[in-house]
C-alpha cells in the first residue's frame, strides 16, 4: 500500500515556469554503481510566469555538491526535489550527483542494459539523472561531456570533440529534457547515409551489440525511405549533421525519438528474414518511420505539458500510417489499422479506463501512454482531414511549422492552424479531443418516391468522469449500390453534428444499398441491424475496400454470435460469400488473407456484452473452432488452389508482394491443418528458410498438439538469438488450446531462459497468457492468479511495464460474477501489496471503479 495517498494533477492547473533555461552543459563520469553527473545550468526569469518558489525536480539523486554563481549553497531536498534561494536576476547553477545506473531495473533515466549505459528520459526520467525541471515546456540547447572507458560515446546533437576516455556531443537545436539522451557501450555501427533536398550530407548509424551487424540492413534502408518521405510530402527536411540510431534490449517500450539519437527496443529495429516473420519486418518500418517523423512533430514542436501527449503521438502515428499506406498496400493498412483499434482502443474506450485523447488529469503519466491517446489521437487527425481536404489539410500542416517550430504546444494552438487556414470553426470537432468513448451511431432508412432517406442518431455512454456527453461532429463516408451491385453514389462525405440527423438522396429508380463508414472514416461502433441479405451484397459488390471487408466481419460476427447463444451451424451464407471473394485472384492476396480473418474472441465477448449477455469464454472458443473447422471442410477443393497462389518463389524479400502470399499461405494452412491433423505444416516447418514460414509452421504444429519435436528443435536452433527466443515462449502460449495455456505459462517461467526482468520476455510470457481469451478467463480462475503473482513480483523492479500490463483486468465487468469476484480479489491483492508503485496503484484502482 502506498505510504501518501497519490497526488492527481490536473489540466487545469498549468502554470508556466518561473525561469528560461538558457543553456545546460553535463559532465557524465560513467561508472556502473556510481555514475557522477555535473550540471551547469543557467537560468534566467521567466516574465511570463507567476512568482513562485525555485523547486528542480529529482528523483533517487545523491547530492554531493550545488553551487549558485559559483558560491556553494544547500538546498532543501525531498524524495521529489530540491528548493533553494536564488538570486532576483540571471544566475548559474552548479550540481553534482551520484546516481546508480547498474542498480536501476525501472529502464527509466540512466541504466544499463547487457552492460551498455543507456537512457530513457520520456516522460519524468530525466529527474532521475539530475536536478532539472523536468517539463517538455522548458526548452534549452545541451552540451554533454562524456567521460569513459566504453568505445562508443553517443549523445544528442553534433560531435563536438573527441578524444581519449572521453566525448562531447552539442545538440544547437532547443529541447526539453525528456528529449535528452546518452548511450556509452562497446558497440558495432551499421553505417549509412543520406543526402537532404537542399544537398546537406547525413551521417546515419545503426548502432548494436557485436553479433547482430547483419540485422541492421533493413532498418537502415527503412530510415532512408522515412527522410526522403517526409521531405516529399510533408516538406520537412532533417536538421543535424548526424543521425543516431541506438538498439538496446532491455525497454520498456517500442522506441524513443530522442533528438538526433533515437533509442530502439531490439525487436523494433533489428531484422533479417531468418530471424523476423513479415509482420516484424513491416513493424520495424513503421517504427523507424515513427521515430524519425518525431523530429518535426514532437522535437521541433513539442508538448507545452503532458496532458497535449496526443500533438506529437497522434499526428506522428497518423504520419506513419501514411507512410506505410504509401510505401504497402493502402487499403491492407487501413484494415489491419482498424483491427488494431477495435483490438485494443476500443475495449480501454468502453471499460473503465476509458479516458480523452486529451487527459484532463493523472497521477502517473506513464499510465497515458495507451492507444486512446496513440491510435484514436491519429483518427481524430483522419478524421480532420477528412472534414477540411487533402489541399487544406496540407495548408494547415504548414502553417503549424511555420508558427510553432521551436515551440511547445496545445491542443488549441493545433486546432488554431486549421482554423485560419480554412476558416472553419473547430469548437465541436474539439469535443473528440475532450469527450471519452466510442460513439455509437445507430441508422434507420427509408425510400419513397425516388428520394433515399438515411437517419442516424449518435450516443457516447457515460465515461468515468464524463456523464453526459454532447454529440460530436463524425465524417461519415458514404456510398450508394443499386440492387444489381453498380455504385450509384460514389463516396460522400457527410458530415453528421446532431444527435439525430437525416440526409437524403434524389432520383432512384429503385431503393440503394448503402455502403456505409466507408474506409472507417471515423472511430465509432456503427449499429446497423440490416440483416444479412445486406451484407452479403456488400461483401460481394461494395466498391470501398474497407466496408467490403467490414461487411465479411460483421457476416463472420453474426454468424458465431448465432452459434454461442443458440448453438446454430454456421451460416453457409457467409461461408459461400466469403469463398467467391477468396476465389478472386484480382484481389491482393493479403487483402483475402484479411477477409478469412473474424473478430477476435475478445471482440466477441464484448458483442455479447452489448447485448446483454454474459460471455462464456468457452463457448466462445468453441463457436470458433466449429466454424473454421466447418470452412476447412467446406473448402477442400479452395485450399490447394490458394496454396499453389501463395507459393512464393525466389529469395526472400520482406515487400508487400511477397508478404500479402505468405499471409494468405498462412491463413490456408490454419484451416488445412483441421483437416490433416498437421502433416502439411510438419513438412512446411522442415523446409522453412525464414522466420515467417517457420513461426507459421510451428504455430500450427502447436495448435494440433503434434510440437514436441518442433518445439525443441526450434529451442535448439534458436535458444542463442534472444528476440527468436521470445516467439518461442509467447508462441507455445498463444497457440495453444485453453487447458493448457496456464500450465504452460507456468512451466514457462521456471524455464531458465525465462529472466523475467527483461520486458520483452516477461510481455512474451504473460502477455501470450492475457490475449488468450479462453485461456486467460479459465473459469478456476488459475490465469488470474497467476498474472497477479507475477505482477506482484515485477512491480519491485519495473512499475512502468507492471501497470501496462494490468490492462487485461480492464474488462472484468464483462464476465459472469463468479470471474468477477475472483478479479476483484486479485486486484484487492495487487493493490494491497507492500510499497506498490504509484503506477500500479493508479491502475488498478482506476480499474476497479
Ligand atoms: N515517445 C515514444 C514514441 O511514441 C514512446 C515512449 C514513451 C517511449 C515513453 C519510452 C517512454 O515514439
Ligand atoms: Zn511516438
Amino acid at each position: 500500500m502506498q505510504a501518501e495517498a497519490p497526488q492527481t494533477i490536473y489540466l487545469k492547473d498549468y502554470t508556466p515556469f518561473g525561469w528560461h533555461v538558457e543553456s545546460v552543459h553535463l559532465t557524465f563520469r560513467l561508472a556502473p554503481h556510481s555514475t557522477r553527473v555535473l550540471s551547469k545550468i543557467r537560468f534566467a526569469p521567466n516574465p511570463d510566469a507567476p512568482a513562485q518558489t525555485f523547486f528542480l525536480h529529482g528523483e533517487m539523486l545523491k547530492l554531493i555538491a550545488a553551487k549558485i554563481d559559483g558560491a556553494p549553497v544547500t538546498p532543501d531536498v525531498t524524495d521529489e526535489g530540491l528548493t533553494v534561494a536564488v538570486p532576483s536576476g540571471a544566475f548559474l547553477w552548479e550540481a553534482e550527483v551520484e546516481i546508480d545506473p547498474k542498480g536501476n531495473t525501472a529502464l527509466e533515466g540512466l541504466y544499463m542494459s547487457n552492460g551498455m549505459y543507456c537512457t530513457q528520459c520520456e516522460a519524468e526520467g530525466f529527474r532521475k539523472i539530475t536536478y532539472y525541471p523536468d517539463r517538455p515546456d522548458v526548452m534549452s540547447t545541451f552540451t554533454v561531456r562524456i567521460e569513459g572507458d566504453e568505445k562508443v560515446k553517443l549523445s544528442n546533437g553534433n560531435p563536438q570533440a573527441e578524444g581519449d576516455g572521453f566525448a562531447e556531443w552539442h545538440d544547437p537545436w532547443p529541447k526539453p529534457a525528456y528529449l535528452f539522451a546518452l548511450v556509452a557501450g562497446d558497440l558495432v555501427n551499421h553505417p549509412g547515409a543520406f543526402t537532404t533536398m537542399s544537398g546537406k550530407d547525413v551521417e546515419l548509424n545503426i548502432w548494436v551489440r557485436p553479433g547482430d551487424e547483419d540485422k541492421c540492413a533493413f532498418g537502415m534502408e527503412a530510415l532512408k525511405k522515412s527522410m526522403k518521405w517526409d521531405e516529399e510530402v510533408y516538406g520537412r527536411e532533417y536538421d543535424l549533421d548526424i543521425f543516431n540510431i541506438v538498439a538496446v534490449d532491455d525497454f520498456n517500450m517500442g522506441a524513443m525519438e530522442n533528438k538526433g539519437l533515437n533509442v530502439f527496443n531490439s525487436s523494433c529495429v533489428l531484422a533479417s528474414p531468418e530471424t523476423s516473420t513479415d509482420a516484424n519486418f513491416e513493424r520495424v518500418e513503421a517504427i523507424i518511420a515513427h521515430e524519425y517523423f518525431h523530429n518535426w512533430t514532437g522535437n521541433r514542436i513539442t508538448c507545452r505539458d503532458w496532458f497535449q501527449l496526443c500533438l506529437k503521438e497522434g499526428l506522428t502515428v497518423f504520419r506513419d500510417s501514411q507512410f506505410t499506406s504509401d510505401m504497402r498496400s493502402a487499403p491492407v493498412k487501413r484494415i489491419s489499422d482498424v483491427i488494431d483499434l477495435r483490438g485494443r482502443q476500443f475495449p480501454e474506450d468502453q471499460g473503465p479506463l476509458s479516458h480523452p485523447v486529451r487527459p484532463e488529469s493523472f497521477q502517473e503519466i506513464n499510465n497515458f501512454y495507451t492507444a486512446t491517446v496513440y491510435e484514436k489521437g491519429a483518427e481524430v487527425i483522419g478524421m480532420l482531414k477528412r472534414l477540411v481536404g487533402d489541399e487544406a489539410y496540407a495548408k494547415a500542416l504548414d502553417l503549424y511549422f511555420d508558427r510553432h517550430d521551436g515551440q511547445a504546444c496545445t491542443i488549441e494552438d493545433w486546432l488554431k492552424v486549421f482554423e485560419d487556414a480554412t476558416g472553419r470553426d473547430l469548437s465541436q470537432f474539439k469535443r473528440w479531443y475532450s469527450q471519452a468513448g466510442t460513439p455509437r451511431v445507430s441508422v434507420s432508412e427509408s425510400f419513397a418516391d425516388g428520394t433515399y432517406s438515411l437517419t442516424f442518431r449518435q450516443e457516447t455512454t457515460p465515461t468515468p468522469g464524463q456523464p453526459e456527453k454532447a454529440p460530436q461532429v463524425i465524417p461519415l463516408a458514404v456510398g450508394l449500390l443499386n440492387p444489381n451491385g453498380d455504385e450509384v453514389l460514389p463516396t460522400t462525405l457527410l458530415e453528421f453534428n446532431q444527435s439525430e440527423q437525416t440526409f437524403n438522396f434524389n432520383g432512384f429508380a429503385a431503393k440503394p444499398v448503402p455502403s456505409l463508414l466507408r474506409g472507417f472514416s471515423a472511430p465509432v461502433v456503427l449499429d446497423r441491424d440490416a440483416g444479412r441479405e445486406e451484407q452479403a451484397f456488400l461483401l460481394a459488390h461494395d466498391t470501398d475496400t474497407f466496408t467490403r471487408w467490414d461487411a465479411g466481419r460483421q457476416l463472420a460476427r453474426e454468424t458465431l454470435v448465432d452459434m454461442i447463444l443458440t448453438g446454430a451451424t454456421p451460416d453457409m451464407a457467409y461461408i459461400d460469400g466469403l469463398e467467391a471473394v477468396l476465389r478472386d485472384e484480382t484481389l491482393d492476396p493479403a487483402y483475402r488473407a484479411l477477409m478469412m480473418g473474424t473478430p477476435s474472441q475478445s471482440e466477441l465477448a464484448q458483442v455479447l456484452a452489448d447485448r446483454g449477455h454474459v460471455p462464456d469464454p468457452d463457448a466462445i472458443w468453441q463457436a470458433a473452432e466449429t466454424l473454421a473447422q466447418v470452412k476447412a471442410e467446406r473448402w477442400t477443393d479452395l485450399l490447394p488452389r490458394l496454396a499453389a497462389e501463395a507459393e512464393v518463389t525466389g529469395t526472400y524479400s520482406p515487400d508487400a508482394e511477397q508478404s500479402a502470399r505468405r499471409a494468405l499461405g498462412a491463413a490456408v494452412l490454419s484451416l488445412q491443418t483441421r483437416l490433416d491433423g498437421g502433416a502439411a505444416a510438419e513438412a512446411q516447418f522442415a523446409r522453412a528458410d525464414n522466420m515467417t514460414l517457420q513461426l507459421s509452421a510451428l504455430s500450427n504444429l502447436i495448435r494440433a498438439g503434434r510440437d514436441e519435436a518442433a518445439l525443441k528443435a526450434f529451442e535448439d536452433q534458436w535458444r542463442g538469438d534472444r528476440l527468436v527466443m521470445d516467439k518461442w515462449f509467447g508462441l507455445q502460449i498463444a497457440a495453444t488450446t485453453p487447458e493448457k495455456v496456464v500450465p504452460r505459462t507456468e512451466a514457462l517461467t521456471a524455464h531458465p531462459a525465462f529472466d523475467w526482468k527483461n520486458p520483452n520476455r516477461f510481455r512474451a510470457v504473460m502477455g501470450a497468457m492475457m490475449t488468450h481469451h479462453a485461456g486467460f478467463h479459465s473459469a478456476d480462475g488459475a490465469g488470474y492468479r497467476l498474472l497477479a503473482d507475477w505482477l506482484i513480483r515485477l512491480d519491485d523492479v519495473n512499475p512502468q511495464t507492471t501497470a501496462r500490463m494490468c490492462q487485461a483486468f480492464q474488462t472484468w465487468r464483462r464476465y459472469d460474477a463468479g470471474r468477477q469476484e475472483t478479479i476483484r480479489t486479485e486486484l484487492e491483492r495487487i493493490r494491497s501489496k507492500q510499497k506498490l508503485s504509484r503506477d500500479v496503484d493508479e491502475m488498478v484502482s482506476r480499474i476497479l471503479g
